[in-house]
């Protein structure tokens, strides 16, 4: 239980005064005296490999300098500067001293597992140092969960190594993250997110252009990264038929992770070694984690492998640096995070003399707006010019704000100004924000849950847990002493539940499976997770596939239409949307996509409060509202704002729409369209047709997109009971219709939802009107 006061709270000299210990000790002892690891039996192959493994360091250092030699004729040029200084501050990161052994790791060896505290430099420096190895001929791929991370990582690197990011043939550096491809031919190194990988697989199941494919931020725990473990474990292993594309060219695999969830990692990628005939083993370096940081129940399980496995797998602890932290409770449990928040914002302001910017952790994007503009138009109050505060700054940063403003948070602050910055979980361990000595940790957040009853996911408001509010609060100790504000009571945090709850096993699988499908993979029950499902969830989400068409009754495989939908990067249900919207008989792909477009974002529209809209605005939101319900009013909406030429952003303030919002959507709905020009479900002509004028949706389109719409969501249907009140048509739980539609308090024959939310009682969201025999014509009609 004291745990994270162990490694949180370490005192940087401690930690330095130890680290030069454990460098001397590891250079007074040569490797075989080193201490070995606890999976000593492991070693099976070790005497032979000692010297190979010399053999085949020298070579990998002599090719390594003569790549060196071309960087550095490569860095004469203005960006060589930079590289220069940010090369003494990679230097002085933890996992600098272990480049040698990272590189040999995988000379021999096909998987590193790497685990190592956030901020001890695996992101940005394990792909340099492995592009510099001899075997690494081809390409690395660097996965991250979150787009922000991807793009922001890459333009590190790129400014580490001295090279412009992306396209530019002098590039060694892109990114490729959905809606957003900056990948340049001459690239080295390619940050994307793990679903982007996994779209690039549908193409190139091998992953041919590829020596090695870096899975960072394991611990994580997305659907994605988890489908992603499982399939490089049969390109790596070679149990998977794909292999045989690589003609032989290995593939190498870092495996990277902020807590020590090695056991497991390890145990995963043993499994898949056992099933192929040749002979590996198991080799650690680095020093092993603590006992704070290892997950004891995962020894036993290990130690069984370990008479077994016949793998080729190596495992490097690093350690973190990290500045002490001082933590503070709240004294009483407060009912309303935004508003503890906001005081504990400006008492920091206020009262804490050390300079250094904020960065809070909320749940989602209707709360950091909120809270942002609760903060603004407060600071006139507080910082007025006899205060002598410095100025305050407001950034937000959660996962629907465009890239630009994204990339704003990494800005340093003006002189005399502090930062304030307002973040969803994303910025818990994707990201590093420099300049962060303060953090406020509402002890939220945000996440999605498959509800049985209602047979789909709705986003929920949760407790995180411990080695989450543990990384939150080691976000305000990377560059010097900080503190973090807990919103909860010590007994809060002492209850919280030990580890965050997988992914896969909160949420609807259809994705997953479809993604398996589409990939070749026949038998889904039977496929590699790191974490399995329960059978219930898998078959539920076949039934599913099932009624979108994507998969054939006969054998389960996946139908042609299944393979255009995995195409898309959309959900199944959407994806069925789009491709009901492309037929000819429809004829609304268009304004599908523009609504399509909105549900990337949470909301469109402003929340206003009574007092701070005029009924000037009012008046004109209203006069986007249509009748139909939410989804004709998201088109409506887009298209006017689309159609305005001189000034969107006034558009929308007069409108009440989020500017910010609508950029976003605009930006999804550009590549959607290039998507669905790719996929021939649009032509070019359609395109050119397609005017940003205002058109008029005549009743039978309206009725056609929510014909479509029914058909991607045919489960999302409640009708009235006697009591005025909605049940869904399947599982019949009670839902009202949200406050935020423009249906609310209607009674109408059927009503479709996009999506549930709960706050005291569960609500639809994304409402509109439905015929019930609508239901009858679209199974009816043809794909
Ligand atoms: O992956 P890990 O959390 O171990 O560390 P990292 O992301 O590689 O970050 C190492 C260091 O690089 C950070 O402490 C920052 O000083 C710097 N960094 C940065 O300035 N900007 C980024 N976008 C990423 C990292």
């Amino acid at each position: 239980k004291d745990a994270p006061k162990k490694s949180i709270y370490k005192n940087i000299q401690i930690a330095d005064t130890l680290k030069a210990q454990s460098k001397a000790k590891k250079q007074r002892l040569d490797k075989s005296q080193r201490p070995q690891p606890k999976f000593k039996n492991l070693q099976i192959a070790e005497p032979q490999k000692t010297e190979s493994r010399g053999a085949q360091s020298e070579k990998a250092q002599e090719n390594q300098s003569q790549r060196e030699n071309t960087r550095d004729n490569r860095t004469h040029n203005p960006l060589a500067a930079r590289q220069n200084k940010l090369l003494q501050v990679r230097q002085q990161l933890p996992i600098w001293p272990e480049a040698t052994n990272i590189r040999n790791a995988l000379l021999e060896n096909h998987v590193l597992i790497l685990a190592g505290e956030t901020g001890s430099g695996k992101s940005t420096q394990v792909p340099q140092f492995l592009e510099t190895s001899v075997w690494c001929t081809g390409r690395i791929a660097v996965t991250q969960p979150r787009r922000v991370a991807a793009v922001s990582l890459a333009r590190r690197v790129a400014d580490e190594m001295g090279t412009p990011l992306g396209k530019s043939p002098q590039s060694l550096v892109g990114y490729n993250v959905r809606f957003d491809d900056n990948v340049g031919k001459n690239n080295r190194i390619k940050f994307l997110t793990e679903g982007m990988l996994l779209q690039e697989m549908l193409r190139d199941p091998a992953l041919t252009e590829y020596s090695c494919v870096v899975v960072d931020e394991v611990h994580e725990r997305s659907v994605n990264v988890d489908l992603l473990l499982g399939f490089l474990r049969g390109l790596v292993t070679g149990t998977s038929e794909a292999v045989k594309k690589r003609k032989g060219k290995p593939l190498k695999v870092v495996v990277m992770s902020a807590t020590a969830d090695t056991e497991k990692l390890k145990d995963f990628f043993g499994e898949g070694f056992e099933q192929v005939p040749a002979k590996g083993s198991i080799t650690t370096f680095g020093d092993e984690p603590t006992s704070s940081t290892k997950d004891e129940t995962l020894v036993d399980k290990s130690q069984e492998l370990s008479t077994s496995a016949s793998g080729k797998i190596s495992t490097c602890f690093v350690e973190g640096r990290m500045y002490p932290v001082q933590t503070e409770y709240l004294s009483e449990p407060t009912r309303d995070f935004s508003e503890a928040a906001l005081l504990q914002i400006f008492q920091i302001h206020r009262k804490e003399p050390m300079p250094g910017d904020i960065l809070v952790f909320l749940t989602g994007q209707d709360v950091v707006t909120d809270l942002q503009q609760a903060i603004e138009d407060m600071i006139p109050n507080v910082i007025t010019r006899d205060s002598g505060l410095p100025k305050l700054v407001v950034l937000p940063l959660f996962a629907a704000l465009p890239q630009a403003q994204q990339q704003a948070i990494f800005a340093p602050a003006p002189p005399n100004t502090r930062k304030v910055i307002l973040a969803t979980n994303i910025a818990e361990t994707s990201i590093t924000v420099p300049g962060v000595r303060f953090v406020v940790d509402s002890g939220k957040a945000k996440v999605k849950q498959f509800r049985v009853g209602l047979g789909l996911d709705s986003l929920l408001v949760k407790d995180i847990s411990k080695s989450s509010a543990i990384q939150r609060q080691g976000r305000a100790g990377r560059e010097a002493a900080g503190k973090c504000f807990r919103l909860y009571t010590k007994s809060n945090f002492e209850a919280l539940e030990k580890d965050a709850i997988p992914e896969i096993l909160r949420c609807d699988l259809s994705s997953a499976v479809l993604t398996m499908k589409a990939r070749g993979i026949q038998d889904v029950m039977n496929f590699p997770l790191l974490t399995r499902p329960t059978r219930e969830a898998m078959e539920r989400a076949l039934l599913h596939l099932l009624q979108l068409d994507t998969l054939k009754p006969e054998d389960g495989d996946i139908s042609d239409l299944g393979r255009k939908i995995a195409r898309l990067p959309l959900t199944p249900a959407l994806g069925r949307t789009i491709i009901a919207a492309a037929n000819p008989e429809m004829g609304c792909l268009l304004p599908v996509i523009d609504i399509v477009a909105c549900f990337s974002v949470e909301n469109i529209f402003l929340e206003v409060k009574d007092q701070d809209a005029n009924d000037e605005a009012r008046e004109a939101r209203k006069a986007l509202f249509r009748r139909q319900g939410d989804h004709l009013t998201l088109l409506t909406a887009v298209q006017a704002y689309a159609s305005e030429r001189t000034d969107r952003k006034a558009w929308a303030q007069k409108h009440l729409v989020s500017h910010r919002a609508m950029q976003s959507v605009m930006d999804v709905r550009k590549q959607l369209r290039a998507q669905c020009q790719q996929a021939k479900l649009l032509s070019p002509s359609d395109l050119a047709n397609a005017e940003d004028d205002l058109d008029t949706i005549s009743e039978s389109t309206a009725d056609n997109i929510l014909k479509c719409f029914l058909r991607g969501f045919p489960s999302n249907v409640a009708r009235p009971i006697p009591d005025g009140s909605y049940r869904t048509i399947e599982g019949h739980v009670a839902v009202a219709i949200h406050p935020s539609s423009v249906l609310y308090g209607r009674k109408l024959e059927a009503i479709l939802y996009n999506e549930f939310v709960y706050t005291n009682r569960t609500y639809a969201r994304g409402v509109s009107a439905v015929q019930m025999n609508w239901l009858e014509e679209i199974y009816a009609a043809p794909a």
